[in-house]
């Protein structure tokens, strides 16, 4: 890991990444299980802030996913960013889910364990890790607005729909060398 990353703080990531591109522009890879079983999806959105006065990362992951279900059991997570040059090797994980297909076999990346046991990709350029401190699951009495409120009449239709809010203390920060 050391010889292809360096660590820098949740500091200076802000500093160094325009965190709204982060969560905006730069779809990421959420990857959580061990090394003898993981699973990756494609997130987008989300946000970085302060949660129980530490670092945190949050993203909105529907209640259905296979890589959601392998969070709550590891209680651990990545999300990893990459160059342009591997983002369509990377959106592949977006496609199908992992619960019923071979993807991470098939995806041509090449995993990667960190020192605390999470995965993540050698081709990323940048890994965030993460520890799980809070799953919420608003409901539909949970929005205000008027989007949120038509967007959700049109997504919600069952429970499974649901999005969960999935909330990640940072634990390292690595860069590409
Ligand atoms: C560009 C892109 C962005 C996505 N963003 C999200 C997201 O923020 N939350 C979510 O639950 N699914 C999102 N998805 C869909 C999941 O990545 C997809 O359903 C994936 O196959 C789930 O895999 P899994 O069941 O193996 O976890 C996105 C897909 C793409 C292609």
């Amino acid at each position: 890991m050391e010889q292809l990353f360096k660590q820098i703080s949740p500091e200076e990531l802000c500093n160094n990444f325009n965190i709204f591109n982060l969560v905006g522009k730069d779809f990421f890879a959420v990857t959580a299980g061990n090394h003898e079983h993981y699973n990756s999806m494609v997130g987008s959105g989300g946000g970085f802030g302060l949660l129980f006065r530490k670092p945190n990362v949050w993203c909105t992951i529907r209640s259905d996913r296979y890589t959601l279900e392998l969070i709550e059991k590891e209680q651990k997570f990545t999300l990893s960013y990459f160059f342009d040059e591997y983002k369509q090797k990377m959106l592949f994980l977006g496609n199908k889910s992992g619960r019923d297909s071979k993807k991470m076999e098939e995806v041509e990346l090449t995993t990667i364990k960190t020192s605390s046991g999470n995965i993540s990709f050698e081709e990323a350029n940048l890994i965030i890790e993460c520890k799980l401190i809070q799953i919420t699951t608003p409901g539909l009495d949970d929005f205000y607005s008027k989007e949120a409120k038509e967007w959700l009449n049109d997504t919600y239709k069952s429970t499974s729909d649901y999005r969960k809010y999935v909330f990640g203390e940072i634990t390292h920060v690595w860069v590409k060398k």
